[in-house]
């Protein structure tokens, strides 16, 4: 009896009609920027796995966060490329460090800009481990003590969110009561609460030199088959006072996207990685696939999936696409 009553098709006859029923309205009020920030000046370099993406002098960086607001993205998430690196990631801790140095100017500049900071070790250790070293492994309390230091200079410098990615355990906690204690209640932390141990991260490791020197990530990033265990993760993050949580990468754990987005009530966000982007460059390049195109498909089924927020690389393109 269903047909010939029903057809589908019918509301599907003209983009007006398409339009007014669409159910997932991509657009780029949901999406956060990525940069990569390095010493010097006037420097901006082509990351070769991330074309369009580049690592930048804190100069640069304000330039390209003025075409960012423009464009009507409502954040940037910034990645330090330190001039030094110890066993002990001090470079990050630096009040004149890159991250801090580069935060202070878009402040300055006035930007109608959310300034996040990635919180990690990775960038600024010489092993390229996201924590400290103790018996040949990671060790998680000393390394929580840097990091929340770290968070709290990034609060100091003037972001307004800060995204620890390291995977310690504890950690959230930590950066909560350090930041309460020095008068930032204010600063949000968006946790990287279901952080996968991914081989998506790839290109992301040649921008922001940060690939472990031994062995791999396998002992603190979770492991690709569980989808469980980031609820777990999720639960204990926004126990500890996440603000807002985050699934990564995205495109292989949209599954996991969606059960976050239904088992919590706070703003999740993914982050389509370095190596989903690499992927879509490389295909466009060689003229297999229309770059538009399946660049907001993917966007938009990232936002299916349940993600609020999406951090992507794509976010300049996809503001222009989407503008009306
Ligand atoms: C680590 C960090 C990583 C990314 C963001 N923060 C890499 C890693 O864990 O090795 C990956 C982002 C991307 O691939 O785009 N602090």
């Amino acid at each position: 009896m269903s047909f010939p009553v029903h057809r589908p098709r019918r509301l599907r006859r003209t983009e007006a009609l398409r339009g007014l029923v669409r159910e997932t309205r991509l657009t780029a009020a949901g999406l956060i920027y990525p940069l990569f920030v390095c010493p010097g000046e006037n420097v901006r370099l082509e990351v070769s796995s991330m074309p369009g993406v580049f690592q930048q002098s804190v100069d640069r960086i304000v330039e390209e966060c003025c075409e960012v607001a423009a464009l009507g993205i409502p954040g940037v998430l910034l990645f330090g490329l330190p001039d030094a690196k110890d066993a002990r990631g001090s470079s990050s801790l630096l009040a004149e460090g890159v991250v801090q140095r580069a935060v202070e100017a878009i402040r300055k500049a006035k930007l109608p800009l959310l300034v996040i900071t990635d919180v990690c070790l990775c960038e600024y250790t010489d092993h390229g481990h996201c924590g400290v070293i103790e018996n040949g492994d990671v060790a998680n309390d000393p390394t929580v003590e840097i990091l929340a230091k770290q968070a709290l200079s990034h609060a100091r410098a003037g972001a307004d969110i800060v995204a620890p990615s390291d995977m310690m355990d504890g950690r959230v906690a930590a950066i909560r009561n350090i930041l309460d204690e020095h008068k930032f209640a204010d600063v949000s932390i968006l946790s990287y609460a279901a952080k996968y141990c991914s081989g998506f991260y790839g290109p992301f490791r040649e921008a922001a030199q940060s690939s472990p020197q031994f062995g791999d990530r396998r002992s603190y990033q979770m492991d690709p088959g569980n989808a469980r265990e980031a609820l777990k993760e999720v639960a204990l993050d926004l126990e500890e006072g996440a603000d807002m949580v985050m699934v990564k990468p995205a495109l292989p754990y949209l599954d996991v996207i969606r059960r976050v987005r239904d088992a919590c009530n706070v703003p999740v966000a993914a982050y389509n990685v370095s190596g989903e982007y690499a992927m879509v460059k490389a295909a466009a390049g060689n003229g297999w696939l229309d770059e538009k195109r399946v660049v907001l498909e993917i966007l938009t089924g990232i936002q299916r999936a349940g993600a609020d927020i999406i951090i992507s690389y794509h976010a300049k393109d996809a503001s222009r696409w989407l503008a009306p």
